[in-house]
């Protein structure tokens, strides 16, 4: 079944096309902040200003004609209101023109689905580690359930911000990991785990403050990345142990990270359990992984009318009933 999928909650504004689980094309188009964080308004202008140019790219490098479109899907939310209305719109327009059914998914449901379909992994404990989100994921009793999340920001914007402070443009993440491969050293940061929760605005307060202190730039992002990643890693396996999974999915920006996915490789490895990770074009938002989620749920029977078709800034990850599996 082919499927495009659209997704537009944050900085990228994508479009994939997908055959079922096999994806055919992805074209994506980045917003990047002047100066500052993410823009709310400025990021929906560059993702109206794109939208055009990406689907057809999209659908040009797929293969695929309009006539041969069976479904669209896109990213209903949580994200960013304007930067979702857009990618609403054209999904909404695309669908009453080409006289499809329409499914809105939601994004982090997403990235555990396009994980499935591509790594072999079945029923894993995901750990989605984005700029905006970071939550650990697994199925139990119908729905995903989120067993962990930050309480305050993103892991992948504390890394952006710390980043900007140190003059390194967006995204900082990237930089920082290789920064933090210039040495073994590091200094010892607030470790911040409450419960099955973790927070990471004092870590990146204390990490400026050690800079003010003279402490390097190699060093801090290597005690950022060796603190957080820990964090990461522990809320995840008392997941795995908690449900008796023994998967572990990566996904999220951050998730492209080596050292996150080496940690993970080991705590996986000494459990008996194995650690997927799909390739960075599948970890980063995309909207190949809208399409296949959208392909998933309409199977089993879901579709969004137009009149429930409003976007949901908090659409939180256990709201969907999953009927797909
Ligand atoms: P979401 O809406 O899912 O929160 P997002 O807009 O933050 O998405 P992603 O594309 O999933 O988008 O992730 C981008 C983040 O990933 C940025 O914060 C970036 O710094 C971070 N990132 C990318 N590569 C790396 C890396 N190698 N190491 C650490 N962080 C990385
Ligand atoms: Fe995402």
């Amino acid at each position: 079944m082919k499927c495009v999928g659209v997704e537009s909650t944050a900085h990228t504004f994508s479009v994939g096309v997908v055959d079922g689980d096999r994806v055919l094309s992805i074209e994506s188009s980045m917003y990047v902040p002047s100066e500052g964080g993410i823009h709310p308004r400025e990021a929906a202008d560059h993702h109206a200003r794109e939208a055009r140019g990406v689907l057809d790219r999209a659908m040009s490098s797929a293969g695929v004609g309009w006539e041969d479109v069976e479904l669209v899907a896109f990213s209903q939310g949580p994200g960013l209101g304007p930067c979702l209305r857009v990618g609403a719109t054209m999904a909404r327009a695309m669908s009453a023109s080409l006289g499809v059914p329409l499914v809105g998914v939601n994004h982090c449901v997403a990235h555990l689905e396009i994980g499935t379909a591509v790594t072999g992994a079945t029923d894993p404990v995901l750990l989605y580690a984005s700029g905006g989100n970071t939550q650990v994921i697994a199925f139990s009793n119908g729905r995903y359930r989120v067993f962990g999340e930050t309480l305050d920001i993103g892991i992948g914007n504390m890394l952006d911000k710390f980043a900007r402070e140190m003059g390194i443009p967006f995204p900082g993440g990237p930089r920082l990991e290789e920064l933090a491969r210039d040495t073994g050293e590091m200094v010892s940061l607030p470790y911040s785990v409450k419960g099955m929760d973790v927070a990471f605005s004092g870590i990146l307060t204390a990490a400026l403050s050690l800079r003010e202190k003279g402490i390097s730039l190699e060093v801090l992002s290597n005690s950022i990345q060796e603190t957080c990643f820990a964090m990461l890693v522990e809320v995840a396996e008392r997941a795995m142990a908690h449900t008796g999974k023994e998967e572990i999915l990566l996904g999220g920006g951050v998730a492209a990270n080596r050292r996150l996915q080496e940690m993970c490789d080991i705590m996986a490895g000494e459990r008996g359990a194995r650690c997927f990770v799909p390739p960075r074009n599948l970890l980063v938002d995309n909207g190949a992984m809208i399409a296949v989620t959208g392909v998933r749920m309409y199977r089993a029977g879901v579709v969004t009318p137009l009149e429930n078709s409003g976007v949901r800034q908090r659409f939180r990850t256990d709201e969907v009933e999953v009927v797909w599996r």
